[in-house]
């Protein structure tokens, strides 16, 4: 087989030429990172269940009309998806006080915020990710103040989809991130969902422990993260095929 190019290689994920224009091939890595990679492992079976996951909100996102740019799961690894130019910004929703903004505003992490709340992070290694008023984002021409606000909604609109889909399986949103890419249809630009969204990007608690289930298990050495990775999987019906009758799942494709 001939050898990919390989476009871009990131913490958590690889980028290869796609098999047609103005596609990719998406590789969901085992590699964890946090704290902008001071810490790092490999956690055996995080890649497969990233895939799936994401694989999982993209599809219910694009079916509600929230254009994404997944195409199709190739196998266990990797998901074919639209190229985009992306923006360089977090896009950050929160519904509860955790992480940097506890910390930020000495809120207790879990204390409900008046109203969903969409923050930006400039995609930056070397700075640390900065936080960034939307002034800055049109200033410096990041976005201009049109692709600001459908940002804004559309960060709003997945944060509807994904809180009511978690609070279905008794999983709380606390907060997660997206990356928002633009891609060109002629003179038309469009912007879509890109990135992941995974366990990795999003804080989820279970509604009747407040359990973790997501990187901060990593972050903060809480404990297994493939156990926890797989517990969202199960619960969201998207585990792969099982084999054997032990409680731990085989992920096989
Ligand atoms: P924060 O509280 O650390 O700012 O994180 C907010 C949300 O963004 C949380 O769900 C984790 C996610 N996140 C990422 O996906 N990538 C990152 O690099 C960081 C710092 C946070």
């Amino acid at each position: 087989m001939a050898r990919r190019n390989k476009v871009y290689e990131g913490k958590a994920k690889i980028l290869f030429e796609g098999p047609e224009p103005g596609t990719l091939v998406q590789y969901f890595k085992d590699d964890a990172t946090a704290f902008n990679a001071e810490k790092k492992d490999v956690i055996e079976g995080k890649g497969v269940l990233n895939n799936r996951l994401s694989e999982f909100f993209m599809t219910g996102l694009n079916n509600i009309g929230i254009p994404t740019h997944f195409i199709r799961r190739i196998n266990m690894r990797e998901q074919l998806i639209r190229a985009v130019e992306i923006i360089p910004l977090e896009v950050i929703v929160r519904n509860y006080a955790a992480g940097s903004m506890a910390k930020r505003l000495g809120m207790e992490e879990g204390t409900q915020l008046p109203r969903p709340i969409v923050e930006f992070s400039y995609k930056n290694d070397d700075l640390g990710d900065p936080l960034v008023p939307e002034e800055y984002i049109t200033a410096f021409n990041w976005a201009s103040q049109q692709d600001l606000d459908e940002m804004v909604a559309m960060a709003l609109r997945v944060n509807d989809f994904m809180s009511g889909v978690m609070m279905g399986v008794g999983i709380k949103l606390i907060d997660f991130k997206i990356e928002i890419g633009r891609i060109f249809d002629g003179d038309f630009m469009r912007l879509i969902v890109a990135d992941e969204i995974s366990p990795d990007s999003c804080r989820l608690w279970d509604i009747e422990t407040g359990e973790k289930l997501d990187k901060d298990v990593f972050r903060r050495d809480l404990g297994n993260l493939t156990d926890a990775y797989t517990e969202v999987a199960r619960r969201l019906g998207v585990l792969p095929k099982t084999s054997g009758t032990g409680a731990k799942p085989t992920l096989i494709n």
